[in-house]
């Protein structure tokens, strides 16, 4: 196999744009290969580059988004896909409880909507309300960056007996991420449910955390965290 073919593998394979490294490409295309999941969830399908992997995998996949017009034309040859357009805080508490109440199997989930602190926290509080039937195990996009990583380490997992791992690395992400200047995004971190409950008190793994750390301080979110009491002064002068 010649390097171009290879440059371009996943490429010919998935011709969606796709917003993810080749790691994070290559990873969910192989965990997805491996669950083959029942049901899937997405939260975040912008132009559905991740979501064609997905559908490929699933028997079926409930996708997300607050809006339908970034979606690529090619979507529409994906027959297995029930499209819930909206805020996810809103549809993912109706979508849980509606599974919760049915014999739908969830297998899989990408988080990768609202990338606020905030919003992660919300999204992953709203996920974890599912009552596992089988392994569930959920992805969540961009765990290098730091307002998301915060995001996912705020949820308290010891409330939850049905969560028997959690890695923060298990992609790694990457510094000046498609040339943004000094920002750190991408990377999964990786969530698993199981129908047992655990008995035992669970704790955050974060395999490079010390990656994390040294890139944190050399990146623009450090100073702009650092020096978040300048803001009003910047926007007087901006004026
Ligand atoms: C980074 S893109 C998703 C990329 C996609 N998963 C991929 O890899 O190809 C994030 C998407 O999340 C959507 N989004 C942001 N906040 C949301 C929210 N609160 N509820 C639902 N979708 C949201 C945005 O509209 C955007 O399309």
């Amino acid at each position: 196999m010649s390097s171009t073919s290879l440059k371009h593998q996943i490429t010919n394979q998935y011709p969606i744009p796709w917003s993810m490294s080749r790691a994070e490409q290559a990873t969910l295309i192989r965990v997805l290969q491996t669950i083959k999941p029942k049901v899937a969830i997405e939260i975040g399908t912008y132009n559905g580059g991740s979501l064609q992997v997905i559908s490929e995998f699933s028997d079926k996949v409930y996708a997300i988004d607050l809006t339908p017009s970034y979606r690529d034309k090619r979507c529409d040859d994906l027959s297995n896909i029930e499209y819930l357009i909206g805020d996810s805080k809103r549809i993912i508490p109706e979508l849980v409880s509606k599974i919760n109440n049915s014999d739908e199997v969830v297998e899989f989930i990408l988080i990768d909507g609202d990338h606020s602190t905030k919003g992660v926290l919300e999204d992953i509080t709203k996920v974890l309300n599912l009552i596992p039937k089988q392994p569930i195990t959920i992805i969540l996009h961009d765990s290098f960056n730091p307002a998301c990583r915060k995001g996912m380490t705020s949820y308290n997992y010891n409330s939850n007996p049905y969560v028997h791992y959690i890695e923060l690395d298990y992609v790694t992400g990457a510094f000046n991420h498609d040339g943004l200047y000094r920002e750190m995004w991408g990377g999964f971190a990786c969530i698993q449910m199981q129908p047992i409950k655990r008995t035992e008190p669970i704790a955050i793994s974060a395999y490079q955390a010390k990656l994390f750390l040294v890139t944190y301080y050399r990146s623009i979110h450090f100073f702009k965290n650092f020096f978040w009491f300048l803001k009003p002064i910047y926007k007087v002068f901006k004026k």
